[in-house]
């Protein structure tokens, strides 16, 4: 100190590391075991095959016999080609090259030219579930958590889904917002009633969950029970005088850095006729829209970097920890490159 001129206590602090014990997704080829929103149901059909970005790799989404939908890595075994060019013929994924057919549980069922079908040309499948007009894909061959429920049953429920624009953050630098209680109140502006209850958060070892009541700027008062999972979605239940809501918003990861954002809303079927739900849904994406664009800006100028944390950010500080240790694998890796 006795070199600096500024003297005491105006020296540059030393900089901190924080950030970096944190691993960033493809960091060492890996990532989060999460469930990712893969695209919209509507788009996995048993007619044609979609091919999409998924961990830095490609993956293919089919419908099968049954209907329900698979996500497969997109490379056909035998030379490579891209499955996602090819096409879906009596249940089968029919490669473009060299016509070899894939059952939608991954298997090579028949080449065209009378080879047997080798038992080594698979393609990768992932865990696979459709919730709330979207198909979900499990990074790993196990999922070791499942997707949360509403407070009421989805089919109780009426659901709308928007695809909103790509952000340049890991979906877990996103999620960061939800445990982030100081955030609500100054980027937000919304007034939280009561004493931050750090000590009411419901922990997992991959979801957090709390309650707050939010008074926002234009004065409506909303009781909210928002959570993360994954840490791949945004969860959220509210009530509005006497109307309910759910929220979420799920993050897909095509590649490190890149998060796919979408937007559900869902309220109860038997709130009102068909245009009074909507009309509701449509007053929740406005409302919703509004926050979720003040995270957005600030996402897509951010250096995300967790350093000097106070009293107020002791549930951030604790998802942080969690995020240093939460699972992390690449199975599918070298089916999906
Ligand atoms: S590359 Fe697909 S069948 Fe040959
Ligand atoms: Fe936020």
């Amino acid at each position: 100190m006795a070199d600096d001129q500024r003297g005491p206590g105006l020296a540059n602090p030393p900089r901190r590391h924080i950030s970096h014990d944190i691993p960033a997704e493809g960091q060492d080829g890996l990532f989060t075991q999460s469930w990712f929103p893969i695209c919209l149901s509507s788009a996995a059909t048993s007619t044609n095959v979609r091919g999409f970005e998924f961990l830095d790799g490609r993956v293919i989404v089919v419908r099968d016999e049954h209907g329900k939908a698979q996500v497969l890595s997109a490379y056909c075994p035998h030379m490579g080609a891209d499955l996602a060019a090819g096409h879906m013929i009596d249940g089968q994924i029919r490669c473009v090259f060299h016509h070899w057919k894939y059952s939608a549980d991954g298997r090579c069922r028949s080449t065209a030219i009378g080879d047997p079908a080798p038992e080594a040309a698979k393609l990768f499948r992932f865990p696979t579930q459709e919730r709330w007009g979207l198909v979900w894909a499990y990074n790993g061959e196990t999922p070791h958590y499942d997707l949360p429920d509403m407070p009421f049953p989805d089919g109780e429920l009426v659901f709308k889904v928007r695809v909103l624009p790509d952000l340049p953050v890991d979906p877990w630098i996103i999620c960061a917002n939800t445990p982030d209680m100081q955030h609500i109140k100054t980027l937000h502006g919304i007034n939280i009633e009561g004493e931050d209850q750090h000590d009411a958060v419901e922990w997992t070892d991959h979801s957090l969950k709390y309650k707050f009541t939010g008074i926002y700027s234009n004065g409506d008062k909303l009781t909210n029970e928002i959570g993360i999972f994954g840490p791949t979605l945004y969860w959220q239940s509210s009530q509005f005088g006497d109307k309910w809501f759910g929220f979420m918003s799920p993050f897909g990861l095509p590649r490190p850095s890149v998060s796919s954002l979408y937007m559900v809303v869902c309220a109860r079927k038997d709130m009102g006729t068909a245009e009074e739900i909507d009309a509701w849904l449509e007053f929740v994406i406005d409302l919703e829209t509004k926050v979720v664009s003040e995270d957005v800006h600030n996402m897509l100028t951010m250096k995300f970097k967790p350093g000097v944390l106070t009293r107020s950010d002791q549930t951030l500080a604790r998802y942080l920890r969690m995020m240093k240790t939460f699972p992390r694998a690449h199975p599918s890796a070298e089916f999906i490159k």
